[in-house]
């Protein structure tokens, strides 16, 4: 870890200007956060400054990535997926790429930059790494306020995370077109769904999309127990399922199927995980071959496009209150939704940890009773 560069906390007398960065993986109110800020600083008569590429913009040649951001820059991004600042998942400044290859620690240049453009606090939009990222930062005195994002609706210090509700809509709409298909071709039908190594995304869109199996990360699965449900669903005399299977999970005793991507991996904290729905597939058809499998991806259309009106609700009010809570005094928070409260945390409650599903909980329960099952090798399952 660098060196600090100074105590920022001490000098901060008056909130005049905050610096806003979107980092880590983009997705669905990212924008909204952005406007409220703005919205809100600028009724109070702070300046807010756009860093662009998470901390990377404050690292990159002439010119410089970060700018001001007027309510007129933010009057059309309401709905608009992505995020206008950019985002990326290797800006961590303190392992940033160097040109020459490796990584080095630029987290003091980030500190200076940041001051040298009179900026009095930042509020990080991101997830577990950018939080993680912020609290480096808060503790070398660079006052920081995090938002939580993230699809995967995994971060440990928040209830829920906006992104989640629109990429759970977009899952379901797959599953609502799989289904036609599958009975016109009496198919089983697989989809891989994003959410690492927490299975929110799968288990709601499964229920909500009237999936027969999910596959979760929390509950590692045996493939004949997926084919006995299967055989159950046909002796029945419907010749079709859903299968959800979360990218993350994995065959009881195996480990989680990654992919390797050429040049991808550089600076990144996390392998890129795919492949379960096929591995899925093929260990189905080896034990029930007469049936037909087909397997689709959703990847990255479950970040992308315009959030659900829950979404930009949910964004605004953390966007409004990291700026309530920066004129308020408070550094080094992170702002967490604790329905129907907005409140803050300790950042470093965000920081090292996920929430997963908890398999004993009532939500599984009641999928159960749905008569979905999981995979598992009991008789509840
Ligand atoms: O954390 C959000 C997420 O979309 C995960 O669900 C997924 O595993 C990962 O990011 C994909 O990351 P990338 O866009 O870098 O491939």
């Amino acid at each position: 870890m660098a060196e600090t560069t100074g105590d920022m906390h001490n000098e901060i007398k008056e909130i005049k200007k905050i610096g806003i960065t979107t980092g880590g993986g983009d997705c669905p109110g990212l924008n909204a956060v952005i406007r409220a800020v703005v919205l809100r600083a600028s009724a109070l008569g702070i300046e807010v400054i756009g860093i662009e590429d998470g901390f990377g913009g404050l690292l990159h040649d002439e010119p410089l990535g970060a700018r001001t951001l007027t309510t007129r820059d933010v009057a059309t991004i309401l709905d608009r997926g992505g995020t206008i600042l950019g985002t990326t998942n290797r800006g961590n400044p303190f392992s940033y790429p160097a040109p020459g290859g490796g990584l080095v620690d630029r987290s003091g240049e980030v500190i200076d930059k940041v001051r040298a453009l009179g900026i009095d606090l930042v509020i990080t939009v991101g997830g577990d790494g950018t939080q993680e990222i912020a609290a480096g930062l808060d503790r070398l005195g660079l006052p920081v306020i995090g938002v939580p994002k993230t699809i995967d609706n995994d971060l440990a210090a928040t209830l829920e995370t906006f992104g989640f509700g629109t990429a759970v809509q977009v899952v379901v709409d797959a599953l609502d077109r799989l289904r036609t298909t599958a009975e016109s071709h009496d198919r089983i039908m697989l989809l891989e769904v994003m959410g690492r190594d927490a299975g929110w995304i799968a288990l709601h869109s499964g229920i909500a999309g009237g999936a027969d199996v999910i596959l979760l990360p929390e509950l590692p699965y045996e493939p004949k127990a997926v084919a006995e449900a299967l055989t159950k669903i046909y002796a029945g005399g419907r010749h079709f399922a859903l299968i959800v299977v979360a990218e993350g999970a994995r065959i009881a005793g195996e480990g989680v199927v990654t992919k390797t991507v050429e040049g991808a991996l550089a600076g990144r904290h996390a392998p890129i995980l795919g492949g379960a729905a096929h591995l899925a597939a093929n260990r189905l058809a080896a034990l029930m071959p007469g049936l037909e499998y087909r397997v689709t991806v959703l990847g990255h259309i479950q970040r992308g496009g315009t959030p659900i009106a829950y979404d930009r609700i949910l964004a605004s009010r953390l966007g409004v209150e990291a700026v309530e809570a920066a004129i308020r005094g408070e550094r080094g928070v992170l702002v967490a939704s604790f329905p129907p409260e907005i409140c803050t945390v300790p950042l470093s409650s965000a920081v090292g940890k996920v929430r997963t599903v908890d398999v004993g909980g009532q939500l599984l329960a009641h999928a159960r009773a749905l008569g979905i099952t999981f995979g598992v090798a009991r008789s509840a399952s």
